[in-house]
């Protein structure tokens, strides 16, 4: 199964595909995750992408669809499925994706939004920390970690991304509101669209999502 996982900065996409994995065993690809990995291994890509995502900006699309798709139609990733954490962002990354997967004879099952109020979004943003090994997620007030600063699943160092700093939370939340929310046009087009209410506690939301999506899945 193929599945796109969106909403806005904050909503829980990287909280709730680790449970989606967990439950059906496919791949996580967060597109944030591989531009923070390729900035730790000091490469080209990271060093761009660094430079739009501490400002708070998109990385350009051609960037972002050429890294996405090379990942996404590797042997394995397409065999086992995949759950995409935060791409596609714009109407040209969902096209190129849907182009992208027509070439292996794929295409996306089911794209769930996680509808959250801006006003909470800010809170978890200011909130939140992550794993120096594999970016595991941490909240200090809603999902904290049982040694302090410490990651429960590698024993990591947890720190704030720079992007959950200052302005860069309102910017990214603008162009979320303003331009990746045109995807729930897109894919509503293609009945493609599951809407499930990201605000409410962890468990409630990933509970409701296996159960709809196991339904969506099998109709
Ligand atoms: P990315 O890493 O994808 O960041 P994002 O979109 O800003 O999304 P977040 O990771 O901030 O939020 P999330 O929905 O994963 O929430 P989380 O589960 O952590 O992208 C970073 C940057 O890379 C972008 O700004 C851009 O520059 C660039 N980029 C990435 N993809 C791109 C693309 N396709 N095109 C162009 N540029 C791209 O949860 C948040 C917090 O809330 C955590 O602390 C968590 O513990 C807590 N929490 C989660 N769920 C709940 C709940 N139900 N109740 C209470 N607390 C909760
Ligand atoms: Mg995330």
């Amino acid at each position: 199964m193929n599945i796109v996982l969106f909403g806005a900065q904050g909503s829980g996409k990287g909280t709730q595909a680790e449970k989606l994995v967990a439950t059906f065993h496919c791949h996580h690809i967060s597109s944030g995750d591989i531009f923070r990995d390729a900035f730790e291994d000091g490469s080209e890509l990271g060093r761009v992408a660094h430079s739009y995502i501490e400002r708070g900006e998109l990385v350009p699309d051609d960037i972002t669809v050429e890294m996405m798709l090379q990942r996404i139609t590797q042997p394995d990733i397409a065999r086992a499925g995949f759950i995409l954490d935060g791409f596609p962002r714009t109407i040209a990354q969902a096209k190129a994706l849907d182009e992208g997967l027509a070439k292996l004879g794929r295409e996306i099952d089911c794209s769930v939004y996680l509808d959250v109020p801006r006003a909470e979004l800010i809170k978890r943003l200011s909130g939140r920390y992550i794993c120096k090994a594999h970016q595991h997620v941490y909240n200090v007030r809603t999902n904290p970690p049982k040694v302090a600063g410490i990651c429960d699943i590698d024993g990591s160092e947890l720190y704030q991304r720079t992007d959950d700093q200052g302005s860069a939370i309102e910017k990214r939340l603008d162009i979320f509101f303003s331009e990746t929310i045109q995807l729930l046009d897109y894919y509503r087009a293609q009945n493609k669209l599951l809407h499930i209410d990201g605000n409410r506690d962890i468990d409630e939301v990933s509970a409701d999502l296996i159960e709809k999506l196991k339904k969506y899945l099998s109709r």
